[in-house]
């Protein structure tokens, strides 16, 4: 492939797209590059998955994928995601376990058994979407029969060292979650020759240059970043890396992109490189292998990430679609913009560095031009020694912000040196505090100081009333946050 020039360039390098789905390969061929995988799932007789809600806030289609691990090590990880979500040509050459394929009626496997010993299935609705996202935690491979913490993000096990988080991803209407926690926390180590835990040993499948036409659209997985960015030039590509928001757009608003682009596996946007000034961060690592591989290094994205969607949207959502998008909501920015990050965009004509706080131009627009994509994200280094994220919605998992704040400060002898506050939710992009940063900078870090910085604040930004908040809820909880803040760092409950 090393001669494209752009689409027209590109044809099945495989002799038949296909995906393996419980050991058995199912091909892809004339499969709409808009399907979703759970429906090609579906109508092949994989009807354990279910579509609830088609857009990741249920879980009911989760299946399990091999994936590379998440923290880097070799072998491979079986990790949940949203079928609804990513479309089916997306998994060419990649291994998916559904439901059916974790165990029989006759030979249930563990998760299952523990599930309908302890009552933890009613109309079962739910029922395969819990199972495969309790199947991946089950099998993640530093799992620790101990209680653990991790940086600032609440860990609750019950001494198998399940982590609940796994699950946040997944709605129950009927059970209650109760008999749920309680299959989880029983559950052992796999058996030494449990065929998925044997099959964590050798490498996941490599994202495999791909190309699907039907219905007259094109799926195009190229080789690399070269050739995604010669096809991107010619100006009719969609990008996509984890679908979590172009696959609520295909399934719940009828897009249809004519050209889809993946770019999540392209190794040159999935680097993570610490250096002395600086910590860069590849576009299209997941969320939840940012976590993994950052390991608390970065405290206020620790606690950013358990707080961001669920744990089947993070195994697919990347910081680059998060910012891509150019979501007024979206978590990721209201941290980013305290840390001062700058992200890097890449195209055929080289590569340009943008400050994050000159990167949003309007409702979901940003400067990121149709012919380029978001390589990295730099976070200057050292990081503030003060760093917080408050994330204010209707659920603490699993749901959208109404406003999300993210602190960034510097105080020394009581004084307040330096600030940086981001802000998600108040305005038609996310924006820096710049009017509270100026009142803060300089004064002591008192009660007097953080009132008036916290009224300041309040009146940041144009917030509107929609139905997740009303405007004035929003301003007030701007004010709360940083008097929460204040009150967490004086030990104030
Ligand atoms: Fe609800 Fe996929 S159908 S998350
Ligand atoms: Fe009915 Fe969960 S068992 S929705």
């Amino acid at each position: 492939m090393a001669e494209i020039t752009g689409i027209a360039d590109i044809t099945d390098p495989t002799d038949v797209a296909a995906v393996t789905v419980n050991g058995a390969p199912l091909p892809l061929d004339g499969v709409t590059p808009h399907t979703t995988a759970l429906d090609f799932l579906r109508d092949r007789g994989l009807t354990g998955a279910k579509e609830g809600c088609a857009e990741g806030e249920c879980g009911a289609c989760c299946v399990l994928v091999a994936r590379p691990p998440a923290d880097g090590s070799p072998g491979a990880e079986w990790t949940s995601i949203n079928a609804c979500l990513v479309s089916a040509a997306s998994l060419s050459g990649q291994e998916v376990v559904t439901s059916e394929g974790l165990g029989t009626p006759a030979d249930l496997h563990p998760v299952q058994r523990e599930m309908a010993e302890r009552g933890g299935s009613q109309c079962g609705y739910c029922t395969p979407g819990f199972v495969c996202s309790m199947a991946a935690e089950f099998y993640r491979a530093d799992r620790v029969p101990t209680p653990s913490t991790n940086g600032t993000r609440p860990v609750d096990t019950g001494g198998n060292g399940f982590d609940l988080h796994a699950l946040t991803g997944n709605l129950c209407r009927c059970t209650g979650y109760r008999p749920i926690r309680d299959a989880a926390y029983a559950l052992t180590e796999p058996a030494a020759d449990d065929p998925l835990a044997v099959r964590r040993h050798a490498p996941a499948p490599t994202a495999t240059p791909t190309r699907i036409d039907a219905d007259g659209a094109t799926f195009v997985r190229p080789e690399g970043l070269s050739d995604a960015l010669r096809i991107l030039a010619d100006g009719e590509a969609t990008p996509v890396a984890g679908a979590t928001d172009l696959g609520v757009e295909i399934n719940l608003r009828g897009s249809r992109p004519s050209l889809l682009l993946a770019i999540d596996r392209l190794e040159a946007l999935r680097e993570l490189r610490w250096a002395d000034d600086e910590l860069r961060i590849g576009a299209a690592l997941t969320l939840t292998e940012i976590e993994r591989r950052l390991a608390g290094r970065v405290p206020v994205l620790d606690e950013l990430f358990w707080q961001f969607a669920s744990r089947p949207v993070r195994n697919g959502a990347t910081l680059g679609g998060n910012l891509g998008t150019g979501s007024p909501i979206g978590d990721s920015a209201p941290v980013l913009l305290a840390l001062d990050a700058d992200v890097v965009l890449v195209s055929t004509g080289g590569e340009r560095r943008v400050p994050l706080a000159d990167y949003f131009t309007g409702y979901r627009t940003s400067v990121r031009r149709a012919e380029e994509l978001i390589k990295e994200v730099v976070v200057p280094l050292p990081l503030a020694p003060l760093t917080a994220f408050h994330k204010v919605a209707k659920r603490r998992y699993d749901d959208i912000s109404s406003v999300a704040v993210g602190f960034a400060l510097d105080v020394a002898d009581g004084v307040v040196r330096s600030a940086r506050i981001g802000l998600g939710g108040v305005a038609a992009t996310p924006l820096r505090a710049r009017a509270t940063e100026n009142t803060l900078t300089g004064r002591p870090w008192t009660d007097e100081t953080v009132d008036a910085a916290a009224a300041v604040l309040a009146s940041e930004g144009t917030p509107i009333d929609d139905q997740r908040s009303s405007a004035r809820y929003r301003s007030a909880m701007l004010g709360q946050a940083l008097r929460r803040l204040f009150a967490e760092v004086s030990g104030d409950e």
